[in-house]
């Protein structure tokens, strides 16, 4: 009897580039999320189980065991940088940027910057890097808002088409990270699952490899 596997996902975007791999994969959840209620959906492999899961708590629940396996951002991950993790994938799904941005033609501020973000740890890290002082404000979405009330310089978000600048009057400034969802595995279980896991991460690789045509 195989050792069963729980593999946790967010609903949306990641949910819906992940299918796709998992189906290549001959994996097929029973319920959609978008649907049920259901926080636990079964798949059509009795020993294969989804949890859905907030994007940024994906590595989290990963990291202390409530599920074996997940799919993350890298934008995420780079906010849990001491995360008991392994990242053995890059799925190059969900690929975007990670960006400063501010209104469009802004002028230079001599005083210190505010720059609006749910992302601390990256911005932290890249301002220290360029030597310039910020006070990070942190949100939990909807970035863009905050210089256009006055309440902030800069944001720094995910950017993909930069639609979402353009609709709000920013422009993307600089670049931070690329960004695409990685698979990542928890310590514990790579022990204690380890043909089950790593079957599945070979598999995947092929599939990803497939898809990109490398
Ligand atoms: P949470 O629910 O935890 O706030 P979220 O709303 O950011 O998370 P999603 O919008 O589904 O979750 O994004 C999931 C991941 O997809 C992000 O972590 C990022 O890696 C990637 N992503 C976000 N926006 C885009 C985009 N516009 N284009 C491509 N990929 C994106
Ligand atoms: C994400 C991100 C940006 C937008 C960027 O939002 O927070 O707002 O995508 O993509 P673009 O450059 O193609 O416009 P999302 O669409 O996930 O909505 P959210 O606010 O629910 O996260």
């Amino acid at each position: 009897m195989p050792k069963s596997l729980t593999l946790a996902l967010s609903k949306g975007r990641i949910y819906n580039e992940t299918l796709p791999l998992l189906k290549a994969l001959g994996i097929e959840p029973i319920d959609d999320p978008d649907i049920s209620r259901k926080l636990i959906l079964s798949t059509n492999q009795p020993d294969i189980n989804l949890i859905i899961v907030r994007a940024s708590n994906v590595p989290i629940y990963v990291e202390y065991g409530g599920a074996d396996i997940g799919v993350a951002g890298k934008d995420v991950l780079l906010e849990h940088p001491k995360a008991e993790l392994y990242e053995p994938v890059d799925l190059k799904i969900a690929c975007c940027k990670l960006m400063t941005a501010g209104p469009i033609n802004a002028v230079m501020k001599t005083s210190r910057l505010k720059v609006a973000t749910k992302f601390v740890e990256s911005t932290r890290r890249f301002y220290a890097k360029q030597g310039q002082q910020v006070e990070i404000i942190k949100l939990y979405g909807s970035m863009e808002l905050a210089p256009l009330v006055g309440m902030a310089d800069q944001i720094v978000d995910v950017v993909d088409t930069g639609n979402t600048l353009r609709a709000n009057g920013l422009e993307p400034i600089k670049h931070i990270a690329n960004i695409s969802s990685r698979l990542i595995v928890n310590k514990a279980s790579m022990k204690t699952k380890h043909t089950a896991i790593q079957n599945f991460i070979d598999r995947i690789c092929h599939v990803v490899k497939e898809h990109n045509n490398d």
